[in-house]
């Protein structure tokens, strides 16, 4: 039913954005950089713009992403990478694959790019049994051409500027995550080492599901997080040794909330959520989808800019569509700078 829903707002958001791109200024959207009360331009160290849930399987949603990195590769958002969290297609398959790496690599032009695996890439149609084997290959040969790597798992890290990427990745088709233990250990491996050489900058984990008792997240009976509730305590307890650590998802397709939206999902929702002291837990919309349904944006395109400062991470909502700021802001303190 909600798949139903999210396919009708898709076609009507694709109508409403060819008008809405054309009168966009008439709705106080500014299209330039970093909004002027944001902009502390001596101290900002690098820049990301992240988008998740795309779920690319016809011309009218390609069209709709070529609109959104049109404005992400644009000089005035001075990018520095772009991450793709998941839900890169609707179904993993090679037409999708194919619709989705054309879309990239014709329109966004940055060139650090990460994509990772979401569940609907973990299978190639909505038949099932699915073969995770299958789309793993399909998802490895296109997210590889993207990116210019090799890589023969889909849980993988980049280094871009100093900055650490961890990526993790359900190792299953379930909606809900399924991560071994042999991959949470190789990620405290990881960020064990991005840590050591990052003292006061940021680590970014990104992985499609938000941790369980995240986000609106129950545990694993809400078929939405990760399978198994301890998994996703250990994965939490993990990065809970380390300082820093951002923890970027998607998969829920709820808008841009801070928390002073009335909407209140059953375990509440908000955008930015303080995990612990050391993890701030970011889940991002979906770009393909409107998420008034879920108390956000009405228009598709939604997504966040981050600014990494010399002493912060900021949060900036924005309709990439319709090249827009949101009314969504956040900003995270980094700890243990001045060492
Ligand atoms: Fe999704």
């Amino acid at each position: 039913m909600v798949a139903q829903i999210e396919s009708i707002l898709q076609k009507i958001g694709a109508v409403l954005l060819a008008i809405v791109a054309t009168f966009s200024s008439l709705l106080g959207l500014g299209s330039g950089g970093i909004p002027e009360e944001a902009a502390t331009e001596d101290t900002l160290c690098y820049t990301i713009a992240v988008l998740s849930d795309t779920h690319i399987d016809n011309a009218a949603a390609a069209a709709m992403l070529d609109a959104g990195l049109h404005d992400i590769s644009a000089d005035y958002l001075d990018v520095d990478a772009v991450l793709f969290l998941g839900d890169c297609t609707d179904n993993g398959n090679v037409e999708n694959w194919e619709t989705f790496t054309n879309s990239v690599t014709k329109y966004c032009t940055v060139q650090n790019k990460i994509v990772i695996l979401g569940n609907h890439d973990t299978w190639t149609s909505y038949d099932t049994p699915h073969d995770y084997d299958e789309a793993l290959a399909n998802y490895l040969t296109y997210s590889n051409a993207i990116m210019g790597t090799d890589h023969t798992a889909p849980y993988f890290t980049c280094e871009f500027s100093g900055y650490s990427f961890i990526v993790l990745a359900s190792e299953d088709t379930s909606v809900s995550a399924t991560v071994s233990d042999e991959q949470l250990n190789w990620a405290d491996e990881q960020l064990a080492a991005a840590a050591a050489k990052s003292k006061g900058k940021p680590i970014f984990v990104l992985m499609h599901q938000p941790l369980n008792y995240t986000h609106a997240v129950g545990d694993n009976k809400d078929n939405n997080g990760f399978s198994d509730n301890e998994t996703s305590k250990k994965l939490q307890a993990i990065m809970d040794k380390y300082e820093n650590v951002y923890y970027l998802s998607g998969h829920q397709h709820y808008g841009l909330n801070d928390g002073s939206s009335a909407y209140n999902y059953p375990y509440g929702f908000t955008t930015v959520e303080h995990v612990s002291e050391n993890i701030t837990s970011v889940n991002l919309p979906s770009f393909i989808y409107p998420s008034m349904i879920y108390g956000g944006d009405p228009l598709a395109g939604d997504g966040l800019i981050i600014n990494i400062y010399a002493d912060r991470v900021e949060f900036l909502g924005r309709n990439f569509i319709v090249q827009g700021w949101l009314d969504f802001t956040a900003t995270v303190p980094l700890k243990n700078t001045a060492d």
